[in-house]
C-alpha cells in the first residue's frame, strides 16, 4: 500500500492506494471518531462492494442509502434521500459519512456531509478509475443544475481517502477510459515526464496492467495532493486542473447529463484546448499532435459533438465557475507541462477553436 498525504495544516489527511484496502478494517475504522457511519453507494455499485465495506464497521451503527446510478441523478432532488436516510436513521454530528463508489457518489455524498447538521465527517472510497485519480481528492463536492455543470457544492475534505485498486477490476472499459482522461490532464498542465510515461505505457494502462495502474494513480493522486495544498480554494493554480473542463461541462451539460461522460467530454475539451493554442501560437504543432495522439490513444474523443453549435458552446461556457467579473478564463498550453490559466485571447480565438472542432 502506498499512503500520500494532502498538506492542509490539521485537516491534512492520507490517500491510502493499493491491492485488497477493502479488507483491511482498521484502515477505515480509525479515521471514524463517533460510533456511527452512513455509507453512501448507488444500485451498480452496492451489489458489488458494500458488503465488503459493511463488514469493515463491525460494533458500529450504520446504514447505507443506495442512489440510483447516473450523472443525471445528480441533483438536489436526489441528494435528498441521503439527508432522509441521516434523518430517519437519527443520525448525529458525530457521524461519519462514507462515499462508495465513483466521482458522482463522491460530489454528493460529499456535499451531504458538508451541509448536513452544517457538517459531519466524511470519507471517500472510490471505485472507478477517474475518481481513484481526482474527484475523491481535495475536496470539491456538489451537484449539477439543469442550467451549469457542479454549480451548486462547497469546498468539503475528507478524513481519508481508501482508494482499492482491486474496485478497477469490474469498471467497464469505456469507464476506464474517461479515468485516463483526467490522469493525461495531470502531464499536460505540469509533467512533460509523466506525459512521455503515458505516450509509453498507454498500452498497459488499458489492458489494466497493474503496476502501470498503480503508477499512474499515485503520480495523479500526489499532483493533484500539491495543487490542493498550495491552493484549496482556487483562487490560483487549482484552477489549471480545469484543462479541458469548461468545454467539457458545456458538452456534458448539452448533451443531456450522462450522455457523454464527464471523462469524454473532458478529453474533448483538451483537445479543443490544445488546438486553441495552437492556433494562437502558442503550442507548436509537434506538441498538439501528441495532445491529440494521446487523447485517442486511450480511445476518447477528440472532436466535439456534432449536434452542438458554436453559440450553445458560448452560452454554456458563460455559466462556467472561472467567469469573474464577467470575463472567461480558460486553461490554455504553451506546451505539454505547461499550462496556464488566461484571459488573454480574443472571441475570434474561441469561436475559431469551437468551429475548427465542430467541423472536425
Ligand atoms: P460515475 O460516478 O458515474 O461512475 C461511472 C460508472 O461506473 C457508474 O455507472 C458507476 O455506478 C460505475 N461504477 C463505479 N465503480 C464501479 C466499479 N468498481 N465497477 C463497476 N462499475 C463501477 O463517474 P466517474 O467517472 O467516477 O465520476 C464522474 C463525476 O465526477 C462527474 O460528476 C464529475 O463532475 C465528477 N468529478 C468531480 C471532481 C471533484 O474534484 N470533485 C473531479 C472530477 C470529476
Ligand atoms: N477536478 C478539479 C479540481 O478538483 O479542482
Amino acid at each position: 500500500m502506498t499512503t500520500l498525504t494532502v498538506e492542509l495544516g490539521e485537516r491534512s489527511y492520507p490517500i491510502y492506494i493499493g491491492s485488497d484496502l477493502l479488507g483491511q478494517a482498521d484502515l477505515l475504522k480509525k479515521h471514524i471518531p463517533g460510533n456511527s457511519a452512513l455509507i453512501v453507494t448507488n444500485e451498480t455499485v452496492a451489489p458489488l462492494y458494500l458488503e465488503k465495506t459493511q463488514s469493515m464497521l463491525s460494533g458500529l451503527k450504520n446504514e447505507a442509502v443506495i442512489l440510483p446510478d447516473g450523472e443525471k441523478y445528480k441533483n438536489l432532488e436526489v441528494l435528498n434521500q441521503i439527508y432522509d436516510s441521516l434523518l430517519r436513521n437519527r443520525f448525529d454530528r458525530n457521524t461519519t459519512v462514507i462515499a462508495l463508489g465513483g466521482g458522482v457518489v463522491g460530489d454528493m455524498a460529499g456535499f451531504a456531509a458538508a451541509s448536513y447538521q452544517r457538517g459531519v465527517h466524511l470519507i471517500q472510497i472510490p471505485t472507478t478509475l477517474l475518481s481513484q485519480v481526482d474527484s475523491s481528492v481535495g475536496g470539491k463536492t456538489g451537484v449539477n443544475h439543469a442550467l451549469g455543470k457542479n454549480m451548486i457544492g462547497a469546498f468539503y475534505q475528507p478524513k481519508a481517502v481508501i482508494a482499492d485498486t482491486d474496485t478497477l477490476d469490474t469498471l467497464p472499459d469505456r469507464e476506464l477510459s474517461a479515468g485516463i482522461a483526467e490522469i493525461i490532464k495531470y502531464g499536460l498542465i505540469c509533467n512533460a515526464e509523466f506525459f512521455g510515461w503515458l505516450e509509453n505505457n498507454m498500452p498497459s494502462l488499458l489492458t489494466r496492467d497493474k503496476d502501470a495502474l498503480l503508477h499512474a494513480i499515485e503520480v495523479s493522486c500526489q499532483t493533484k495532493a500539491d495543487v490542493v495544498a498550495a491552493d484549496e480554494r482556487e483562487s490560483g493554480k487549482r484552477a489549471l486542473l480545469n484543462l479541458g473542463h469548461t468545454f467539457g461541462h458545456a458538452i456534458e451539460n448539452a448533451m443531456g447529463y450522462g450522455e457523454w461522460l464527464h471523462g469524454e467530454a473532458v478529453g474533448a475539451g483538451m483537445c479543443m484546448a490544445a488546438s486553441m493554442s495552437n492556433q494562437m501560437g502558442w503550442m507548436s504543432d509537434e506538441d498538439t499532435q501528441k495532445t491529440i495522439n494521446l487523447i485517442e490513444q486511450a480511445k476518447l474523443p477528440c472532436n466535439a459533438p456534432k449536434s452542438m453549435t458554436t453559440e450553445k458552446f458560448l452560452d454554456l461556457m458563460s455559466v462556467d465557475k472561472k467567469v469573474l467579473d464577467g470575463v472567461l478564463r480558460l486553461v490554455l498550453m504553451k506546451g505539454i507541462g505547461q499550462s496556464i490559466v488566461t484571459d488573454d485571447y480574443t472571441l475570434d480565438d474561441l469561436n475559431q477553436a469551437i468551429n475548427l472542432s465542430l467541423a472536425a
